[in-house]
Protein backbone atom coordinates (compact mmCIF):
# COMPACT_ATOMS: atom_id res chain seq x y z
CA UNK A 1 0.00 0.00 0.00
CA UNK A 2 1.04 3.31 -0.56
CA UNK A 3 3.18 2.86 -3.67
CA UNK A 4 0.86 4.07 -6.26
CA UNK A 5 -0.99 6.84 -4.21
CA UNK A 6 0.35 10.13 -5.35
CA UNK A 7 3.89 11.48 -5.56
CA UNK A 8 6.31 9.04 -4.46
CA UNK A 9 6.88 10.16 -1.06
CA UNK A 10 10.13 10.15 1.89
CA UNK A 11 11.46 12.48 4.34
CA UNK A 12 14.83 13.47 2.39
CA UNK A 13 15.13 14.81 -0.23
CA UNK A 14 16.19 12.61 -3.47
CA UNK A 15 15.73 12.44 -7.11
CA UNK A 16 11.49 12.16 -7.71
CA UNK A 17 10.83 11.59 -4.36
CA UNK A 18 9.00 14.30 -2.19
CA UNK A 19 10.01 15.46 1.12
CA UNK A 20 7.03 15.90 3.04
CA UNK A 21 8.97 17.20 6.19
CA UNK A 22 10.66 19.99 4.06
CA UNK A 23 7.73 20.86 1.82
CA UNK A 24 5.85 21.34 5.12
CA UNK A 25 8.45 23.46 6.72
CA UNK A 26 8.91 25.23 3.45
CA UNK A 27 5.73 25.91 2.17
CA UNK A 28 2.78 25.29 5.06
CA UNK A 29 4.18 25.67 7.98
CA UNK A 30 6.83 24.69 10.13
CA UNK A 31 4.74 24.54 13.33
CA UNK A 32 2.24 22.42 11.70
CA UNK A 33 6.36 19.88 10.78
CA UNK A 34 7.34 20.17 14.16
CA UNK A 35 3.88 19.28 15.70
CA UNK A 36 3.80 15.87 13.52
CA UNK A 37 7.59 15.44 14.32
CA UNK A 38 6.82 15.47 18.11
CA UNK A 39 4.38 12.69 17.24
CA UNK A 40 6.30 10.77 15.35
CA UNK A 41 6.76 12.58 11.65
CA UNK A 42 3.79 9.96 10.37
CA UNK A 43 3.24 10.65 6.73
CA UNK A 44 -0.56 9.40 5.81
CA UNK A 45 -0.76 7.31 2.27
CA UNK A 46 -3.97 5.47 2.52
CA UNK A 47 -7.27 5.33 4.72
CA UNK A 48 -9.79 2.63 4.24
CA UNK A 49 -12.68 1.85 6.99
CA UNK A 50 -11.14 2.12 10.03
CA UNK A 51 -7.82 2.16 9.50
CA UNK A 52 -5.04 5.08 7.80
CA UNK A 53 -2.14 3.62 6.31
CA UNK A 54 0.91 5.47 6.94
CA UNK A 55 4.51 5.80 4.27
CA UNK A 56 6.14 2.94 6.36
CA UNK A 57 3.06 0.83 6.01
CA UNK A 58 1.93 1.23 9.59
CA UNK A 59 -1.77 0.57 10.07
CA UNK A 60 -3.25 3.16 12.50
CA UNK A 61 -6.71 2.89 14.05
CA UNK A 62 -8.93 6.04 13.16
CA UNK A 63 -10.29 7.37 16.13
CA UNK A 64 -9.50 10.98 15.40
CA UNK A 65 -10.85 13.00 12.66
CA UNK A 66 -12.47 15.15 14.48
CA UNK A 67 -15.88 13.69 14.11
CA UNK A 68 -15.85 13.25 10.32
CA UNK A 69 -15.00 9.86 9.85
CA UNK A 70 -18.04 8.24 11.68
CA UNK A 71 -18.84 5.88 8.14
CA UNK A 72 -15.03 5.40 8.58
CA UNK A 73 -12.80 6.56 6.20
CA UNK A 74 -13.54 6.33 1.70
CA UNK A 75 -16.68 4.33 2.27
CA UNK A 76 -17.16 2.38 -0.96
CA UNK A 77 -20.78 3.88 -1.57
CA UNK A 78 -19.55 7.25 -1.05
CA UNK A 79 -16.53 7.07 -2.93
CA UNK A 80 -18.50 5.39 -5.98
CA UNK A 81 -20.84 7.75 -6.22
CA UNK A 82 -19.05 10.72 -6.04
CA UNK A 83 -16.49 9.29 -8.67
CA UNK A 84 -19.82 8.60 -10.80
CA UNK A 85 -20.72 11.98 -10.43
CA UNK A 86 -17.27 13.55 -11.10
CA UNK A 87 -17.12 11.74 -14.07
CA UNK A 88 -20.05 13.38 -15.28
CA UNK A 89 -20.39 16.53 -14.14
CA UNK A 90 -18.15 17.53 -11.09
CA UNK A 91 -19.00 21.65 -10.96
CA UNK A 92 -21.75 23.80 -12.09
CA UNK A 93 -22.57 26.43 -13.72
CA UNK A 94 -24.64 27.94 -10.98
CA UNK A 95 -27.07 29.48 -13.55
CA UNK A 96 -29.19 26.22 -14.24
CA UNK A 97 -30.81 24.19 -11.66
CA UNK A 98 -28.85 21.47 -10.64
CA UNK A 99 -30.93 18.16 -9.87
CA UNK A 100 -28.06 16.63 -7.66
CA UNK A 101 -28.44 19.50 -5.60
CA UNK A 102 -31.99 19.51 -5.12
CA UNK A 103 -31.92 15.52 -4.57
CA UNK A 104 -29.41 16.13 -1.69
CA UNK A 105 -31.19 18.67 -0.16
CA UNK A 106 -34.67 16.99 -0.20
CA UNK A 107 -32.66 13.72 1.53
CA UNK A 108 -31.23 15.66 4.24
CA UNK A 109 -34.59 17.54 4.62
CA UNK A 110 -35.96 14.03 5.02
CA UNK A 111 -33.92 13.25 8.50
CA UNK A 112 -34.03 16.84 9.77
CA UNK A 113 -36.51 17.61 12.68
CA UNK A 114 -39.80 18.05 11.33
CA UNK A 115 -40.12 22.02 10.72
CA UNK A 116 -36.43 22.70 9.68
CA UNK A 117 -36.99 21.94 5.72
CA UNK A 118 -34.66 24.72 4.21
CA UNK A 119 -30.87 23.90 3.49
CA UNK A 120 -27.99 26.04 2.62
CA UNK A 121 -25.09 24.10 1.94
CA UNK A 122 -21.81 25.10 2.38
CA UNK A 123 -18.09 23.90 2.06
CA UNK A 124 -17.26 24.00 6.11
CA UNK A 125 -18.36 23.79 9.21
CA UNK A 126 -17.32 27.52 9.67
CA UNK A 127 -19.23 28.76 6.15
CA UNK A 128 -22.21 27.52 7.90
CA UNK A 129 -21.70 29.45 10.78
CA UNK A 130 -21.05 32.20 8.94
CA UNK A 131 -24.52 31.81 6.70
CA UNK A 132 -26.42 31.29 9.40
CA UNK A 133 -25.02 34.62 11.19
CA UNK A 134 -25.84 36.25 8.60
CA UNK A 135 -29.65 34.74 8.19
CA UNK A 136 -29.51 36.07 11.67
CA UNK A 137 -28.93 39.50 11.06
CA UNK A 138 -31.37 39.76 7.99
CA UNK A 139 -34.03 38.56 10.87
CA UNK A 140 -33.17 41.67 12.73
CA UNK A 141 -31.02 39.47 15.09
CA UNK A 142 -27.99 41.27 15.21
CA UNK A 143 -27.16 40.75 19.03
CA UNK A 144 -25.12 36.83 19.45
CA UNK A 145 -25.05 35.12 22.12
CA UNK A 146 -22.37 32.35 22.66
CA UNK A 147 -21.56 30.35 25.35
CA UNK A 148 -17.50 29.67 27.14
CA UNK A 149 -16.26 26.88 25.95
CA UNK A 150 -18.05 26.94 22.77
CA UNK A 151 -16.38 26.20 19.39
CA UNK A 152 -17.77 26.86 16.10
CA UNK A 153 -15.35 27.47 13.58
CA UNK A 154 -12.40 30.22 12.48
CA UNK A 155 -13.94 32.03 10.64
CA UNK A 156 -14.20 35.60 11.83
CA UNK A 157 -17.84 35.43 12.21
CA UNK A 158 -17.64 32.02 13.97
CA UNK A 159 -14.96 32.35 15.86
CA UNK A 160 -17.02 35.51 17.55
CA UNK A 161 -19.51 33.23 19.12
CA UNK A 162 -16.74 30.62 20.04
CA UNK A 163 -16.22 30.62 23.58
CA UNK A 164 -11.91 30.74 23.74
CA UNK A 165 -10.37 33.89 24.23
CA UNK A 166 -7.14 32.24 23.35
CA UNK A 167 -8.32 31.91 19.70
CA UNK A 168 -10.08 34.53 19.69
CA UNK A 169 -8.54 37.54 21.26
CA UNK A 170 -5.41 37.51 18.45
CA UNK A 171 -7.87 38.45 15.69
CA UNK A 172 -9.68 41.63 17.83
CA UNK A 173 -11.97 43.65 16.58
CA UNK A 174 -14.38 40.51 15.55
CA UNK A 175 -17.94 40.71 15.00
CA UNK A 176 -19.30 43.28 17.94
CA UNK A 177 -22.58 42.52 20.05
CA UNK A 178 -21.41 39.05 21.35
CA UNK A 179 -21.83 38.13 24.91
CA UNK A 180 -20.48 35.30 26.05
CA UNK A 181 -22.72 33.03 28.88
CA UNK A 182 -21.44 30.05 31.16
CA UNK A 183 -22.24 26.69 29.32
CA UNK A 184 -25.01 24.63 31.02
CA UNK A 185 -26.55 27.56 32.99
CA UNK A 186 -30.10 28.16 31.66
CA UNK A 187 -29.92 31.45 34.60
CA UNK A 188 -27.05 32.99 33.11
CA UNK A 189 -28.68 32.27 29.33
CA UNK A 190 -32.00 33.99 31.09
CA UNK A 191 -30.04 37.00 32.20
CA UNK A 192 -28.11 38.17 28.98
CA UNK A 193 -31.24 37.65 26.78
CA UNK A 194 -32.94 39.89 29.22
CA UNK A 195 -30.74 42.42 28.77
CA UNK A 196 -30.52 41.99 25.32
CA UNK A 197 -34.62 41.24 24.44
CA UNK A 198 -35.75 40.71 21.07
CA UNK A 199 -33.02 41.27 19.18
CA UNK A 200 -30.83 38.73 19.87
CA UNK A 201 -29.59 35.29 18.49
CA UNK A 202 -28.42 32.44 20.91
CA UNK A 203 -25.51 30.05 19.13
CA UNK A 204 -24.90 27.02 21.10
CA UNK A 205 -24.01 23.26 20.94
CA UNK A 206 -25.92 20.84 22.60
CA UNK A 207 -22.83 18.87 23.59
CA UNK A 208 -19.49 20.61 23.33
CA UNK A 209 -16.66 19.27 21.42
CA UNK A 210 -13.88 20.98 21.48
CA UNK A 211 -14.90 22.32 24.82
CA UNK A 212 -13.76 18.61 26.20
CA UNK A 213 -17.19 16.56 25.55
CA UNK A 214 -19.58 18.52 28.08
CA UNK A 215 -22.99 17.43 28.26
CA UNK A 216 -25.28 19.70 29.87
CA UNK A 217 -27.70 18.73 32.45
CA UNK A 218 -31.17 16.74 31.43
CA UNK A 219 -33.10 19.82 30.77
CA UNK A 220 -30.24 22.36 29.71
CA UNK A 221 -31.56 22.54 25.90
CA UNK A 222 -34.81 22.79 26.46
CA UNK A 223 -34.46 25.82 29.58
CA UNK A 224 -32.59 27.22 26.45
CA UNK A 225 -35.26 26.86 24.08
CA UNK A 226 -37.56 28.18 25.74
CA UNK A 227 -35.55 31.39 27.58
CA UNK A 228 -35.57 32.44 23.80
CA UNK A 229 -39.23 31.46 22.38
CA UNK A 230 -39.93 33.76 25.81
CA UNK A 231 -37.64 36.33 24.96
CA UNK A 232 -38.31 36.44 20.94
CA UNK A 233 -34.65 35.42 20.52
CA UNK A 234 -33.61 33.20 17.72
CA UNK A 235 -31.43 29.46 18.40
CA UNK A 236 -29.48 28.39 16.18
CA UNK A 237 -28.02 24.81 17.35
CA UNK A 238 -24.51 23.32 16.24
CA UNK A 239 -24.63 20.25 15.44
CA UNK A 240 -21.56 19.83 13.24
CA UNK A 241 -20.14 17.66 15.77
CA UNK A 242 -22.77 15.74 17.06
CA UNK A 243 -25.61 15.75 13.86
CA UNK A 244 -26.42 12.86 12.12
CA UNK A 245 -25.93 9.59 14.65
CA UNK A 246 -22.59 10.81 16.07
CA UNK A 247 -24.44 10.73 19.44
CA UNK A 248 -26.49 7.82 19.16
CA UNK A 249 -29.46 9.44 17.72
CA UNK A 250 -30.04 11.71 14.80
CA UNK A 251 -29.77 14.89 16.20
CA UNK A 252 -28.95 15.67 19.90
CA UNK A 253 -31.76 18.25 20.17
CA UNK A 254 -34.08 15.63 19.38
CA UNK A 255 -32.88 13.65 22.51
CA UNK A 256 -33.61 16.79 24.55
CA UNK A 257 -37.37 17.21 22.75
CA UNK A 258 -35.86 20.64 21.18
CA UNK A 259 -36.61 22.27 18.19
CA UNK A 260 -34.08 25.65 16.67
CA UNK A 261 -35.01 27.43 14.53
CA UNK A 262 -31.37 26.82 12.59
CA UNK A 263 -29.30 23.53 13.07
CA UNK A 264 -26.00 23.30 11.77
CA UNK A 265 -24.25 20.08 10.27
CA UNK A 266 -21.16 19.42 9.11
CA UNK A 267 -18.25 16.70 9.43
CA UNK A 268 -20.44 13.28 9.34
CA UNK A 269 -22.39 14.80 6.12
CA UNK A 270 -19.44 14.44 3.92
CA UNK A 271 -19.49 10.35 4.68
CA UNK A 272 -15.45 10.69 5.16
CA UNK A 273 -14.91 11.43 1.52
CA UNK A 274 -16.20 14.95 0.88
CA UNK A 275 -15.86 18.13 2.66
CA UNK A 276 -19.57 19.68 3.28
CA UNK A 277 -21.74 21.43 5.44
CA UNK A 278 -25.02 22.74 6.09
CA UNK A 279 -27.74 25.49 7.64
CA UNK A 280 -31.08 23.41 8.24
CA UNK A 281 -33.89 26.43 8.92
CA UNK A 282 -37.57 26.85 9.74
CA UNK A 283 -39.31 28.50 6.67
CA UNK A 284 -39.42 32.15 9.38
CA UNK A 285 -35.43 32.24 9.54
CA UNK A 286 -34.64 30.94 5.83
CA UNK A 287 -37.08 33.56 4.54
CA UNK A 288 -34.56 35.64 3.36
CA UNK A 289 -32.25 33.42 1.14
CA UNK A 290 -35.97 32.27 -0.24
CA UNK A 291 -36.16 36.30 -1.29
CA UNK A 292 -32.80 36.92 -2.65
CA UNK A 293 -30.74 33.74 -3.57
CA UNK A 294 -27.94 35.77 -4.27
CA UNK A 295 -27.41 37.60 -1.01
CA UNK A 296 -25.34 34.88 0.30
CA UNK A 297 -23.89 32.24 -2.21
CA UNK A 298 -20.61 31.06 -2.93
CA UNK A 299 -18.76 29.28 -6.11
CA UNK A 300 -18.48 26.18 -4.89
CA UNK A 301 -20.78 25.62 -2.14
CA UNK A 302 -23.18 22.65 -3.53
CA UNK A 303 -21.37 21.48 -6.10
CA UNK A 304 -22.72 18.52 -7.47
CA UNK A 305 -19.99 16.10 -7.15
CA UNK A 306 -19.89 17.09 -3.21
CA UNK A 307 -23.88 16.89 -3.57
CA UNK A 308 -23.37 13.10 -4.73
CA UNK A 309 -21.51 12.11 -1.93
CA UNK A 310 -23.52 13.81 0.68
CA UNK A 311 -26.48 12.53 -0.98
CA UNK A 312 -24.95 8.80 -0.84
CA UNK A 313 -23.78 9.09 3.22
CA UNK A 314 -27.49 9.82 4.11
CA UNK A 315 -28.57 6.74 2.65
CA UNK A 316 -25.54 5.04 4.52
CA UNK A 317 -26.47 6.59 6.96
CA UNK A 318 -30.30 5.34 7.20
CA UNK A 319 -29.18 1.85 5.61
CA UNK A 320 -26.73 0.70 8.20
CA UNK A 321 -28.78 1.98 10.49
CA UNK A 322 -25.79 4.31 11.87
CA UNK A 323 -27.25 6.28 15.19
CA UNK A 324 -28.84 3.36 16.70
CA UNK A 325 -25.34 1.31 16.88
CA UNK A 326 -23.85 4.54 17.20
CA UNK A 327 -25.58 4.07 20.91
CA UNK A 328 -24.71 0.54 21.38
CA UNK A 329 -20.86 0.83 20.22
CA UNK A 330 -20.91 4.14 22.36
CA UNK A 331 -22.02 2.90 25.35
CA UNK A 332 -20.05 -0.14 25.46
CA UNK A 333 -16.55 1.92 24.50
CA UNK A 334 -17.67 4.33 27.28
CA UNK A 335 -18.02 1.89 29.85
CA UNK A 336 -14.80 -0.29 27.85
CA UNK A 337 -12.40 2.76 28.78
CA UNK A 338 -13.92 3.18 32.25
CA UNK A 339 -12.26 0.13 32.90
CA UNK A 340 -9.10 0.39 30.85
CA UNK A 341 -8.12 3.27 32.58
CA UNK A 342 -9.35 1.91 36.07
CA UNK A 343 -5.92 2.14 37.89
CA UNK A 344 -5.56 6.33 36.05
CA UNK A 345 -8.90 7.02 37.53
CA UNK A 346 -7.91 5.34 41.26
CA UNK A 347 -4.68 7.26 40.85
CA UNK A 348 -6.65 10.94 40.45
CA UNK A 349 -4.15 10.70 36.94
CA UNK A 350 -7.94 10.22 35.10
CA UNK A 351 -10.53 12.36 36.17
CA UNK A 352 -13.56 11.97 33.61
CA UNK A 353 -14.47 9.11 31.25
CA UNK A 354 -17.46 10.72 29.55
CA UNK A 355 -19.69 11.15 26.40
CA UNK A 356 -22.25 10.22 24.51
CA UNK A 357 -22.63 7.84 21.44
CA UNK A 358 -18.88 8.27 19.56
CA UNK A 359 -18.30 11.22 20.74
CA UNK A 360 -16.30 10.26 24.17
CA UNK A 361 -14.17 11.91 26.10
CA UNK A 362 -11.15 11.13 28.38
CA UNK A 363 -10.39 14.38 31.13
CA UNK A 364 -6.96 14.29 32.81
CA UNK A 365 -6.11 15.88 35.92
CA UNK A 366 -3.35 18.25 33.80
CA UNK A 367 -3.22 19.65 30.14
CA UNK A 368 0.45 17.48 30.14
CA UNK A 369 -0.93 14.08 31.21
CA UNK A 370 -3.38 14.54 28.01
CA UNK A 371 -0.65 15.49 25.75
CA UNK A 372 1.75 12.82 27.25
CA UNK A 373 -1.49 10.03 26.46
CA UNK A 374 -1.98 11.41 22.83
CA UNK A 375 1.93 10.44 22.19
CA UNK A 376 1.52 7.59 23.81
CA UNK A 377 -2.06 6.42 21.76
CA UNK A 378 -0.15 7.47 18.46
CA UNK A 379 2.53 5.31 19.75
CA UNK A 380 0.56 2.19 19.79
CA UNK A 381 -1.08 3.22 16.31
CA UNK A 382 -4.24 4.68 17.38
CA UNK A 383 -4.79 8.31 16.36
CA UNK A 384 -7.39 10.14 18.68
CA UNK A 385 -8.38 14.19 19.03
CA UNK A 386 -7.05 16.67 21.60
CA UNK A 387 -9.77 19.74 22.17
CA UNK A 388 -8.90 23.18 21.10
CA UNK A 389 -10.74 24.81 23.65
CA UNK A 390 -9.73 22.31 26.61
CA UNK A 391 -6.18 21.08 26.27
CA UNK A 392 -6.77 18.23 29.38
CA UNK A 393 -9.09 16.28 27.58
CA UNK A 394 -8.39 13.39 24.84
CA UNK A 395 -11.41 12.89 22.01
CA UNK A 396 -12.16 9.70 20.55
CA UNK A 397 -14.70 9.74 17.72
CA UNK A 398 -14.50 6.63 16.41
CA UNK A 399 -15.95 5.03 13.07
CA UNK A 400 -19.42 3.31 13.88
CA UNK A 401 -18.02 0.30 11.93
CA UNK A 402 -15.41 -0.51 14.64
CA UNK A 403 -15.21 -4.50 14.63
CA UNK A 404 -14.26 -6.76 17.35
CA UNK A 405 -10.25 -6.77 16.98
CA UNK A 406 -10.29 -2.74 16.70
CA UNK A 407 -12.64 -2.74 19.90
CA UNK A 408 -10.00 -4.62 21.64
CA UNK A 409 -6.84 -2.59 19.73
CA UNK A 410 -8.38 0.68 21.32
CA UNK A 411 -8.95 -0.42 24.75
CA UNK A 412 -5.54 -2.15 24.97
CA UNK A 413 -3.81 1.10 23.18
CA UNK A 414 -5.80 3.03 26.10
CA UNK A 415 -4.88 0.69 29.30
CA UNK A 416 -1.25 0.66 27.93
CA UNK A 417 -0.66 4.42 27.31
CA UNK A 418 -1.93 5.06 30.69
CA UNK A 419 0.25 2.21 32.43
CA UNK A 420 2.67 4.11 30.68
CA UNK A 421 2.27 7.48 32.21
CA UNK A 422 1.35 6.06 35.98
CA UNK A 423 4.58 4.16 35.47
CA UNK A 424 7.26 7.46 34.23
CA UNK A 425 5.17 9.35 37.61
CA UNK A 426 5.98 6.58 39.81
CA UNK A 427 9.31 6.70 38.60
CA UNK A 428 9.73 10.48 38.98
CA UNK A 429 8.21 10.04 42.40
CA UNK A 430 10.94 7.45 43.69
CA UNK A 431 13.94 9.49 41.88
CA UNK A 432 12.48 12.45 44.12
CA UNK A 433 12.35 10.64 47.20
C1 LIG B 1 -19.32 22.27 16.75
C2 LIG B 1 -18.47 22.77 15.62
N1 LIG B 1 -18.90 23.80 14.87
C3 LIG B 1 -18.19 24.27 13.85
C4 LIG B 1 -16.96 23.73 13.53
C5 LIG B 1 -16.18 24.30 12.39
O1 LIG B 1 -16.16 23.39 11.32
P1 LIG B 1 -15.04 23.49 10.20
O2 LIG B 1 -13.74 23.12 10.83
O3 LIG B 1 -15.51 22.50 9.14
O4 LIG B 1 -15.04 24.88 9.70
C6 LIG B 1 -16.47 22.67 14.29
C7 LIG B 1 -15.15 22.09 13.98
O5 LIG B 1 -14.54 21.40 14.74
C8 LIG B 1 -17.24 22.17 15.36
O6 LIG B 1 -16.80 21.17 16.14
Amino acid sequence: MGGGDGPRIGMSAGSGVLDVDAAYRRHLSAGRARLSAFLGGQVEVVSHGCVVVDAQREAYLSCGGYGVFLLGHSHPRVVAAVQEQTARRALSTRLFLDPVHAAAAEALAGLAPAGLEHVYFATSGADAVEAALKLARLNGKRRLIGTHGGFHGKTLGALSVSGNPVLRDPFAPLVGDVLHVPFDDADALQRALASVGEAACVVLEPIQAEGGVQLPSPGYLAAVSDACRAHGAMLVLDEIATGLGRVGAWWACEQEGVLPDMLLVGKALGGGVVPVAAVLASPEAFAPFDRDPFIHSATFAAAPLVMAGVQATLEVLVDEDVPQRAACLGDRLIAGLRAALGDAIDAGMVTAVRGRGLLIGVEFSSPGFAGDFEYELVARRVIPNHCLNHHSVVRFTPPVGLGEDEIAWLLAAAANSAKALLDRRRARTRRRA
